[in-house]
């Protein structure tokens, strides 16, 4: 009798405790499931909240934002003999601005330059307003300068062909178009108005033709005589 006793008390306390453990698991199931919930609703509500919180960020970015950065004046030229740039390199540093270098795709020989000789590629050049000698590369972002510097050496009393093509290369509207030149004595005449006949919707200021020997101070006296709008 006490046997059974002992068996019948050993089969209530195994489905006892299988019981618990049944509850337990489901417990620690429904924990889980509530830890799970929790965690998707709190990834919801956080994304929704981080939704939430950078609309009006990233609209703020938006309506703070800079525009294009960079400089905006560029200072750009063409120089066969290093005269021009002398003077380009003088209003770069002056201003603080960008600095470009018009390249012949084919460069000029000394025997190009070669203006007593009616067959030198210059000559022949000059004589053809409709030539356009090609450039190698080009101005990055152009659409970032609002005022652009145009320097070149007088030959035969106007701009070098080569800048015509520079000038017919980019959309100058809206852009302030400063030219300066460098001759032996010539003045910047007629070169740069019949430059700007190349562009359209561009402001252009009188031009000022340098020489050689002319300093960083005297360059700058006429750029800052111009009184532009540097933005500053
Ligand atoms: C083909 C050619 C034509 C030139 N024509 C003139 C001119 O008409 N008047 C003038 O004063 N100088 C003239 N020059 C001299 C240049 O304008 C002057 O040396 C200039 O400063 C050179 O600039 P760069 O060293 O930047 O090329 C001419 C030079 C060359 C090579």
């Amino acid at each position: 009798m006490k046997k059974l006793i002992a068996i019948l008390l050993a089969v209530f306390m195994i489905f006892s405790l299988a019981a618990c453990g049944n509850s337990a698991s489901k417990t620690e199931q429904s924990s889980a499931e509530n830890t799970t919930n929790d965690m998707v609703s709190t990834e919801n509500n956080n994304t929704g909240d981080l939704e939430e919180a950078k609309a009006p960020d990233t609209q703020s970015e938006e309506a703070e934002a800079p525009e294009v950065q960079g400089n905006r004046v560029l200072v750009a030229y063409f120089s066969a003999t290093n005269t021009t740039e002398g003077v380009a390199k003088y209003i770069a540093d002056g201003l603080d601005a960008d600095l470009y270098e018009i390249i012949p795709k084919v460069p000029y020989t000394d025997a190009d330059l070669n203006y007593s000789d009616n067959d030198s590629r210059t000559t022949i050049e000059m004589n053809d307003p409709d030539a356009r000698p090609e450039i190698s590369g080009s101005v990055e972002n152009m659409e970032q300068y609002d005022i652009v510097f145009i320097g070149y050496p007088i030959w035969w009393g106007e701009a070098p062909r080569i800048v015509c093509t520079f000038m017919e290369g980019y959309d100058f509207s809206g852009k302030t178009i400063v030219p300066f030149c460098t001759s032996g004595s010539s003045g910047i005449g007629s070169s740069a108005t019949n430059l700007e006949k190349l562009t359209s919707d561009a402001k252009w200021l009188d031009g000022r033709r340098f020489g050689g020997s002319d300093s960083q101070d005297t360059v700058m006296e006429w750029v800052n005589s111009l009184d532009l709008d540097l933005g500053e």
